[in-house]
């Protein structure tokens, strides 16, 4: 493994993971390939782009001719597939947008992968695949998938395609499952980067619901390095679950939020549910540890850190909060609030 394409490599954990291997494999190129979607952001990557072993390219992983001939320019042996649409309620009001990219654009890079007997293709997958959770019970990679959004049915879809391509044609293959990241860089229409970014400006925090779902809220960049040692460490073929597997009510996390800010719970709004919303994820990540991982930071530091990060870097976040991210505000929240 040396030269590396990150697809949706721009985005919040592709640009976290990209900044991670540059610097931890002297020898190793990332070459990023991303369309710039509006969550796809060339300034995630500024801290990288004077790096000798970073390349750009700005492409669509629908587009397999320019797939096809980045793998051909930059020598690729290996594939690691962040490119997604990433957003659950966006998912809901288009989720045209989240078969094409995430179902088809999957298997474009599957077929170049295949073509080009690439050393691995390594799929980024999440644990809304395997759908609401009950109450005592953990989601183990053998588990059915149950997806109930069409941004996790997309995503499931595009697994059944990474098995698929592993079993029938030989694709080296690994799968990673991760739950909810936060840290920088993320774009602030996710829970914590949204309700961060409002309380920083005294604007009201909607809560969906009772604000009793249960999400794993994990630092990105624990994330990141799951990926690194399942693409060193993982067998070929699997599937490998990635979280704390500590659970946190979105109230509580809203509440801590506010607590590190100093904001008064009364910026909390609570404002009607997400259609299908899943109550509870939980995951098992016993076969991960198995390979020498470890979470390295608990929910409250991820959670005071990311915070932090946004209170320093308003120059990133407050440009995002214009133009189409307003759409989409008034869209999603205008009538809740
Ligand atoms: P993000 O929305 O921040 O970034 C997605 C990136 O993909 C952007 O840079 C975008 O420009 C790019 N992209 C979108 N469509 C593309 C296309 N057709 N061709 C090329 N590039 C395209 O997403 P993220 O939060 O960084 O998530 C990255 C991956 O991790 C996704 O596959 C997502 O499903 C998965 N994941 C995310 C989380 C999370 O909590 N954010 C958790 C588990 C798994
Ligand atoms: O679990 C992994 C997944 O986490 C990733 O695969 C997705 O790409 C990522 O978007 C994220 O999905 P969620 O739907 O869990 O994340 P989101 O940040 O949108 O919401 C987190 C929780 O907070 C969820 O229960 C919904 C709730 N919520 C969210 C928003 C945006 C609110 O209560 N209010 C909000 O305004």
């Amino acid at each position: 493994m040396r030269n590396l394409l990150v697809t949706g490599g721009a985005g919040f954990i592709g640009s976290n993971f990209v900044a991670y291997m540059l610097e931890k494999y002297a020898d190793y190129h990332l070459i990023v390939y991303d369309k710039l979607t509006y969550a796809g952001r060339l300034e995630n990557l500024d801290r990288v782009a004077a790096h000798p072993h970073y390349h750009f390219v700005r492409g669509d992983i629908c587009d397999a001719a320019l797939v096809r001939d980045t793998i051909r320019t930059f020598h690729i042996d290996t594939i690691v597939n962040f490119a997604a649409e990433t957003h659950v309620d966006r998912s809901i009001f288009d989720p045209g947008a989240f078969i094409e990219t995430d179902v088809r654009g999957t298997y474009v890079l599957l077929e170049a992968a295949r073509d080009f007997k690439l050393e691995r293709y390594h799929q980024i997958s999440t644990d809304e695949v395997y759908g609401h959770i009950p109450a005592g019970q953990r989601s183990r990679e053998t588990d059915p998938m149950l997806p109930r959004s069409p941004y996790a049915a997309s995503k499931a879809g595009a697994e059944h395609l990474v098995y698929a391509y592993h079993i029938t044609y030989g694709v080296p293959t690994t799968v990673t499952r991760g739950s909810n990241n936060i840290g920088p860089f993320q774009y602030p229409e996710k829970a914590v980067s949204l309700f961060a970014t409002n309380a920083i400006d005294d604007q009201p925090l909607p809560i969906y619901g009772d604000g009793l779902q249960v999400r794993d809220y994990q630092y990105v960049l624990d994330h990141c390095e799951a990926i690194d040692v399942v693409l060193h460490r993982g067998h070929i073929g699997e599937v490998y679950n990635v979280g704390t597997e500590i659970e946190t009510r979105n109230i509580d996390m809203a509440h801590k939020l506010l607590d590190i800010l100093g904001k008064p719970y009364t910026l909390l709004q609570y404002v009607t549910d997400r259609a299908g919303h899943d109550r509870r994820y939980a995951l098992d990540c016993s076969k991960l540890r198995a390979l020498g991982w470890v979470s390295q930071h608990t929910f409250d530091a991820a959670l005071e850190q990311t915070v932090r990060w946004y209170v320093d870097n308003p120059q990133w976040w407050r440009p995002l909060k214009s133009g189409e991210y307003l759409d989409y505000y008034r869209r999603q929240y205008i009538e809740r609030l």
